[in-house]
């Protein structure tokens, strides 16, 4: 009787498997960071085979930390970042490009072109005309390397090029909330659009089959493991942590603070349009006798949140690690008037601004690294801010409690201030994994290892959570200021 289940987590930042037990604990782990490639200011790419040669690191590694064996893992959940895409040989396996990650703007331009189909594409897909998603990355992409034979490529986003390599070549598939990231799939009736494969010049041969995000999808090729395992959840990242959160009916949502910042909302059965510029997407669905069972999120996309984080360590350098970051910004009393606009990636939700470019502003002769390391996390707070209030807005009932995740979510200032500037509590779990941890528990109920969704997120258990206090009103002043350094920044580019 196998006693685990594998969550593999493929971030944007890095690598992750992990191992949990049928009390929700983890037993192993284990992680690699992401080479990040820059080719051009803007632009950002993988190196698919760099990810695949560290899924199946860290699941021998993890496997090995836990000291089992692979025949005692029920199911494998697979959870990634979204939108990054790639082409490969299916003759050879080898990728036709390096992939094009969510960040990457280099399809601005060519989303101005189709500006004129942009309402039709927000009907059908519920998103918007944005280089972050994968539409105009896939046409970009058919554009540069000219397959001489289509009959041999095929068109993926990261859960599907992981899946079609787990399987050793055999499956072919991807899951609708990966798949409603696209721009293709149609999120009324969740198939690839041929309107939008039209629009964005893609073929439809070139695509996944999009199935049910909790139910089998193959089984591991014995050559990689020794063991033939299920694949029986596939989620994108932000919907796995809203399945791990218990998100699953209209009021409840999460925050996670990963590479980017993403609060998402589940709002039922039905498809709900935002009026403050949030994207409409497929929460997750579920396998049924001849079906499936399907809830719809609203969903507010920061771009850049750890990432900040990570460029003050690897571009700026001027902390050592992530963790620095936290007695850095507590080291000042305030921020000294710098305030940070985390427009790295252009801007996401509610400004949807792809020619918006970072920016520090307010710096004087007496700025020091630790008000510009302040001025970062009171920025990812800020702009999660600016989504709560849409989100408020658009369901007229203000929430309450903030449950958050991620790895920033360690750093005790950022989430003081976030709890400060939001005039809520912020409920921190005590495992921050939940995209992970979402992903292990869909495929664990999927296979039957789990059979309770409710006891089971229940059983999750809270670390510490934030009330606003002594800062609230320091921190109402300083996000109006920052508003205006947001408006400042927009439209850098174009
Ligand atoms: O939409 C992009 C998102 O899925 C990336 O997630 O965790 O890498 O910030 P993360």
């Amino acid at each position: 009787m196998p006693q685990y289940v594998m969550a593999l987590d493929l971030g944007t930042t890095g690598n992750r498997a992990i191992l949990f037990n049928r009390a929700g604990d983890i037993v192993g782990q284990a992680y690699k960071e992401l080479t990040q490639h820059y080719p051009q200011p803007g632009w950002v790419e993988h190196d698919a085979m760099e990810i695949w040669q560290d899924v199946q690191w860290a699941m021998k590694t993890a496997i090995a930390e836990a000291k089992i064996s692979a025949s005692d893992i029920a199911a494998i959940g697979l959870t990634v970042q979204r939108e990054t895409c790639l082409l490969w040989d299916k003759t050879t396996g080898e990728p036709l490009h390096k992939a094009i990650v969510w960040q990457d703007r280099r399809t601005a331009d060519m989303c101005a072109t189709l500006a004129d189909k942009k309402a039709d594409i927000y009907e059908r897909s519920g998103l918007f005309l944005d280089a972050y998603f994968s539409g105009t990355k896939l046409r970009w992409l058919l554009n540069k390397t000219q397959p001489a034979n289509l009959d041999n490529v095929l068109a993926g986003t990261i859960d599907t090029w992981a899946l079609w390599n787990l399987t050793g070549g055999n499956v072919h598939a991807t899951d609708h909330s990966n798949a409603s990231r696209t721009l293709l799939m149609n999120l009324a009736n969740q198939q690839w659009d041929d309107t939008l494969l039209n629009t964005f010049g893609i073929p439809r041969s070139l695509l996944a089959d999009i199935k049910p995000s909790q139910g089998i999808f193959g089984y591991t090729d014995p050559s990689i493991l020794g063991a033939e395992i299920p694949i029986a959840a596939i989620l994108g990242d932000q919907q796995a942590a809203l399945f791990a959160h218990g998100c699953d009916r209209p009021g409840l949502l999460k925050c996670t603070y990963g590479t980017g910042a993403f609060l998402v909302a589940h709002s039922g059965k039905e498809i709900v349009r935002s009026n403050n510029q949030l994207l409409s997407t497929i929460g997750w669905t579920t396998a049924t006798d001849g079906g499936y069972d399907l809830g719809y999120g609203l969903e507010g996309s920061m771009f850049t949140a750890g990432a900040c984080i990570q460029w003050l360590r690897d571009g700026l350098q001027i902390i050592d690690s992530a963790a620095d970051s936290e007695p850095l910004a507590l080291s000042v009393e305030d921020n000294g008037g710098v305030y940070f606009v985390p427009a790295l990636s252009g801007l996401g939700a509610p400004h949807w601004d792809m020619g918006a470019r970072g920016a520090f502003l307010g710096i004087t002769r007496g700025a020091t690294k630790a008000h510009m390391v302040r001025a970062v996390l009171e920025a990812i707070a800020n702009q999660v801010r600016e989504v709560v209030t849409a989100i408020n807005d658009d369901s007229g009932t203000p929430i309450t409690t903030l449950k958050v995740d991620g790895g920033a979510c360690h750093n005790n200032f950022l989430m003081q201030y976030q709890a400060d500037v939001l005039g809520i509590p912020v409920e921190r779990p005590a495992v921050l994994d939940a995209t992970a941890q979402g992903s292990a528990f869909a495929a664990g109920l999927a296979v039957g290892y789990w059979d309770d969704y409710t006891a089971l997120v229940s059983s999750r258990k809270i670390d510490k959570t934030f009330e606003p206090g002594a800062g609230k009103a320091a921190a109402q002043e300083n996000f109006a200021t920052w508003e205006r350094a947001v408006e400042r920044a927009k439209g850098w580019i174009g």
